[in-house]
């Protein structure tokens, strides 16, 4: 994050904490290094990363389609102003209101199991999701290709379906694989390729293969598209990916006040940002770098908590600190996949408001949620 602090101290007294903050440099920044490793190949961002408008138009308008993986984010896509072959629809259990929405939009389809085809609005244009049935380096949560995880179909149906799709009237464009997210190795993908350029003998030639998305902040992306590029040679088809985490992940940081400070046996930093603003830590074990934002004092370690009543509400563990009082600050990095996106008003909190900083100046992208916008759709007895 290249954020300078003076500006993160200064969003943090004009929009309150917690916040999520973006730099839109690094946003940009990601997008070219995507560009630049994957050449000709269409980018789809999975919004499930972060669906936050503003970001979304400002991907759309430098070109970039949108994988979507429900009705609601379907309706972002379309008020962005995506359409037809910039929309994928995904998913393990569409329902009719997605397949109507995705018709409408003319989107293509992620095929995800082998009744489907009978299922797609008349004469879609569609992709096969293959499970290459491996496992991969990162939180069993977060894998999507392992024998038995719920996603696509067989490698041995995987022929069948596609020419299921094609009797059915449909347009079977090619092969699908997104083998998880966070992943470590570079090798699981290779060998998730590998496994997908073993279909041409039963498929034949593709017009489109997708290899998802899930690389790591730190991927070696270079690396990743030569694989992937020479997987789509096999089938002689046009690469498509669907990054979600690469795009926006170190774009976004989550601004926290230390709230105070308590021994009980472990050292605990208490913030007003907890498991309702980023749930990562909790959910996935997930680490993200801590950095405080003043200076001085001796440095010890600390468990940095959140203010919910859950004894795993905790945001990180032994992080070097100097000495915190209430008041100061905390930059929770590489938080724009996965943070804004999960957060969440249990407790009636509200959820955090977004700024977004370009270089000069910030733009508030989200306001922070007020507890009747969380209640907005109940009913109060009368
Ligand atoms: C089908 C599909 N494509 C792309 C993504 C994006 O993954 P990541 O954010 O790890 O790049 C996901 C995330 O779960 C996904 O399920």
């Amino acid at each position: 994050m290249t954020i300078p602090h003076p500006a993160l101290y200064a969003a943090a007294e004009r929009f309150g904490t917690p916040l999520y903050v973006y730099d839109a440099a690094e946003l940009d920044a990601a997008l070219s290094r995507v560009r630049a490793a994957f050449g000709e190949a269409r980018v789809f961002y999975a919004m499930k990363a972060n669906p936050n408008l503003t970001l979304l138009g400002r991907l759309r308008a430098a070109g970039v389609g949108f994988e979507c993986v429900s009705a609601g984010e379907l309706a972002r896509a379309e008020h962005v102003g995506a359409r037809g072959e910039d929309v994928l629809v995904n998913g393990p259990a569409k329902s009719a209101q997605e397949y109507a929405a995705g018709a409408r939009l003319g989107a293509t389809f992620i095929v995800d199991r082998a009744e489907e085809p009978g299922l797609l609005p008349p004469r879609s244009r569609a992709l096969v999701r293959v499970n290459p049935a491996l496992a991969v380096s990162t939180h069993d949560h977060l894998a999507t290709g392992a024998a038995g995880s719920k996603f696509g179909v067989t490698l041995d149906q995987a022929p069948e379906v596609l020419r299921a799709l094609r009797e059915a009237g449909h347009d079977a464009r090619g092969l699908h694989v997104h083998i998880g997210s966070a992943i470590r190795d570079a090798a699981d993908f290779s060998a998730a390729f590998a496994r997908l350029a073993e279909l041409h003998p039963h498929t034949g030639d593709l017009e489109v293969l997708d290899v998802g998305g899930g690389w790591g902040v730190d991927a070696d992306l270079p690396g990743i598209a030569r694989e992937a590029q020479a997987a789509a040679s096999v089938f002689g088809a046009r690469l498509w990916v669907e990054p979600g985490r690469y795009l926006v992940a170190r774009a976004g940081t989550l601004l926290t006040r230390v709230v105070g400070t308590k021994q009980t046996g472990r050292p605990f930093v208490l913030t007003d940002a907890g498991m309702t603003e980023l749930l990562r830590p909790m959910l996935y074990g997930a680490q993200h770098p801590v950095t405080a934002l003043w200076g001085g004092g001796e440095v010890t370690r600390w468990d940095v908590a959140g203010p919910a009543c859950e004894s795993g509400d905790l945001l990180a563990r032994d992080v070097p600190l100097p000495g915190p009082t209430p008041g100061d600050l905390l930059a929770i990095g590489e938080a724009g996949a996965y943070g804004a996106s999960m957060s969440s008003s249990y407790l009636t909190r509200s959820r955090p408001a977004e700024a977004l900083w370009d270089g000069t100046g910030w733009t508030l992208i989200r306001r922070r949620e007020t507890p009747q916008d969380v209640w907005a759709a109940e009913v109060t007895p009368a």
